[in-house]
């Protein structure tokens, strides 16, 4: 019989996690079905204990339930106790260990698909929600020169570097000081905040892209957003958007569950959106 896996979040008819997970299972001779599952709004302990009674092995998830994983979870690896939310759990021993692996797919779509070093390079990070919370860590793991957390909201942004406080240096600012005493160029501007979502763009300057930066932007699928246009418009060459970190938290997760790790460079290339 094959392991069962699947994604769950509402919506969930957009979800691309189907066809990675199915085509990484076969690409490396794994037997396992992915399915999607529309959890119900205050529903999700009680779906994920059906689908666990049902034999499944491990599930990913995705809006609005990552808050509801977390406090699930029976043990937290430490990046999803940092992030405060959990996008993969693992049912393979009997209990459930929750994980979060956005993170690590966005540094690692950075620094291994887009040659990105992170090692002493400066990097702006706008928001302060649970994608910039994901983000973090595996930022800071990069050592780089100065990570800056700028958020709408400043207290939010305040609090989480306090948080992180003992795994490395965050300064937290508001947008205005980007114009004012916090002025200065970044090699990294990753747009975490969901403003695209709106058609909306942080009220970020031009003036923070370095020459020859790279502006990322989280969200995925829709060529170019208000951030990326901006920073196109400010002369930046290098952008991208968030299919890498989604195919490689995929591969992340994947190997978490069946101990093989699927190459990601062919499923990015087939899902990535022109940005122009
Ligand atoms: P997610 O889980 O996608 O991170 P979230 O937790 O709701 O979503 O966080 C959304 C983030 O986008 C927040 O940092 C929010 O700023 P506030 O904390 O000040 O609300 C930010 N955001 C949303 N719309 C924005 C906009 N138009 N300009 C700047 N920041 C915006």
């Amino acid at each position: 019989m094959s392991a069962r896996y699947a994604v769950i979040g509402n919506p969930i008819g957009h979800t691309k996690s189907p066809a990675i997970h199915t085509a990484f299972a076969q690409a490396t001779g794994q037997n396992l079905t992915y399915t999607a599952i529309e959890g119900k709004l205050g529903g999700f302990a009680a779906e994920i204990d059906a689908f666990r009674a049902a034999g499944g092995m491990g599930v990913n998830i995705t809006t609005p339930f990552k808050l509801d994983a977390f406090a699930y979870a029976d043990r937290l690896k430490p990046g999803a106790q940092l992030a405060g939310a959990v996008n993969c759990l693992n049912f393979a021993d009997g209990k459930a260990e929750g994980e979060n692996f956005d993170g690590l797919g966005l540094t690692r779509d950075i620094v291994a698909n887009l040659g990105v070093a992170l090692r002493g390079k400066r990097i702006l990070l706008l928001g302060a929600g649970g994608a910039a919370r994901g983000a973090l860590l595996p930022f800071l793991h990069e050592q780089p020169e100065e990570l800056v957390i700028v958020n709408r909201t400043l207290a939010k942004a305040i609090a989480i570097s306090e948080q992180f406080a003992s795994h490395g240096t965050i300064i937290a600012t508001g947008y205005e000081a980007l114009s004012g005493e916090r002025a200065g160029q970044y090699d990294v501007v990753v747009n975490a905040t969901s403003a695209s979502l709106h058609q909306e763009l942080p009220p970020v300057p031009t003036s923070v892209f370095r020459s020859g930066a790279l502006a990322y932007e989280l969200l995925y699928g829709k060529g170019l957003t208000p951030f990326l246009r901006l920073a196109r418009e400010a002369g930046v060459t290098r952008l991208a958007d968030g299919v890498g970190m989604l195919v490689e938290q995929a591969a992340e997760a994947f190997a978490w569950w069946r101990g093989i790790r699927p190459d990601t460079a062919g499923m990015i290339n087939q899902m990535t959106v022109k940005l122009a």
